[in-house]
Formats: C-alpha cells, structure tokens, sequence
C-alpha cells in the first residue's frame, strides 16, 4: 500500500529532549504522531498528560494521533481536545458507556477512535462502527514499546477491513505493537491504513531513510 501513514510513537523518544525528537518526526516524512498516555491502571505504566501534548503542539504540524491507555476516559477528553489532539482513541474495555464517550469526542471537535486490546474480539465494537474515524488493533499488550507483534491478532486486521467495504464505513485502522521493517508487510497486506511505530523508528539514526524503507516494505 502506498499511502500507509506511519505514526511514530513518542514513547520511545528521549524525554529530556522531546522537542527535537518531534522535530526529527517533522523532517521524517511520516504523516502522523502517535502519543501514549498511560495512568497505571489501565496498564502498568505512566506517561504524560495533556500538558505536555499541548506544549508539543507549537512544534509540529503533523496530524497528533492521541491514544489513551486510561481507566475511564471520559474524564479527560475535554482536556486532551484542548491540547491540540487531531484524533483521541480510547479503549472499548475502558469505556463503559462507549458510544456516549465517542460522542463527547466529536462534540469536542476531534475525530474519534476506539482500541482493543490482544484479548478483545471486534464484537463489542461492532454498534459502534458506523460513528468512528478510526480503529486502533493492538498487537501487543498495551504498557510498554519494544514487544513482539502477536500475530493471533492480525486476524482483526482483515475483518475489519472487509466490514469496512461491506458496509461502506469509513474508518481507518491503524495498527499499534510490533510494527518494524519485518511486521509492516503483514498489516499492510491485510489492509491497515496507520502503522504506528515506536522502538523501531526511535532506535534508527537515520530516520528518513526508515520511513522510506517502511514505505517500501508495505508495498512488497
Ligand atoms: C504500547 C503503545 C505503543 C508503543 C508501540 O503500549 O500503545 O504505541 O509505543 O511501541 P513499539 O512500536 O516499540 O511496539
Ligand atoms: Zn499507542
């Protein structure tokens, strides 16, 4: 696929100079920037909140992909609306009422995704379908950067793409975990639209020729 969208994650970038990592995701040529709030509840680990996506902000103008790894999400979207999100997704298993808080995302003007977890079958999201911008598969389980994609979970992949054109829906999927130079074929071909990208693209000095040879890959 040509147009894959790569978002790399600011997880894997060095916190003491998180300016000029965004600033390399700039010069980059990657489309998108993948930011992972994390509360140490919902998984083990913590991150960062809206401030600092709000203080990123005035050095990107890539498209800001939040993703909220958050018990109770709902608490928070206004916040992280204002900080300048393009997109906010939270996860199906820690929204219960799912539908009102995607809405609350669109009433704040951003576009709304939904997450599942390795464990989670598409199911639960399924009346939900008709009113997301994007669907986040995991193919790892949430906390860290740097796990090997579970390929159990690729499946989720395909089925929501034939959904997608079945129904004439118009999400995107993006897919979150594993994805390198040897992953990206296999969720391209099964018709991912967003490869978020952590440790692979964080770990490389030269970060345009990844992205090029990501592109190259996800055509292969
Ligand atoms: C995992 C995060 C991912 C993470 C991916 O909990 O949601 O976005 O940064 O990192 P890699 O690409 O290293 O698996
Ligand atoms: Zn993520």
């Amino acid at each position: 696929k040509t147009s894959l969208i790569i978002a790399p994650s600011m997880l894997s970038a060095d916190f003491s100079r998180t300016a000029e990592e965004v600033e390399s995701i700039n010069k980059s040529g990657a489309q998108w920037v993948h930011l992972d709030v994390m509360d140490g509840m919902f998984v083990p680990n913590i991150t960062f909140g809206p401030k600092f996506i709000k203080d990123l902000r005035s050095h990107s103008d890539l498209v800001f992909d939040t993703h909220l790894m958050v018990d109770k999400p709902e608490r928070y979207i206004t916040h992280f609306a204002q900080s300048g999100s393009d997109y906010i997704t939270v996860h199906a298993e820690a929204s219960v009422h799912l539908h009102r808080t995607l809405q609350m995302i669109k009433d704040s003007g951003c576009k709304a995704g939904v997450s599942l977890i390795p464990s989670s079958s598409i199911t639960s999201i399924l009346p939900i379908l008709d009113m997301v911008d994007l669907i986040l598969i995991m193919t790892v389980n949430p906390g860290f950067g740097g796990q090997s994609l579970i390929p159990s979970t690729l499946e989720k992949i395909s089925e929501l793409a034939s959904i997608r054109t079945q129904k004439g829906y118009k999400y995107l999927l993006s897919v979150d975990g594993g994805v390198n130079l040897s992953t990206v074929n296999m969720i391209a071909e099964r018709g991912a639209d967003v490869a978020v990208c952590g440790s692979a693209f964080f770990c490389e000095q030269d970060r345009s020729g990844f992205i090029q040879a990501m592109w190259d890959k996800a055509r292969q």
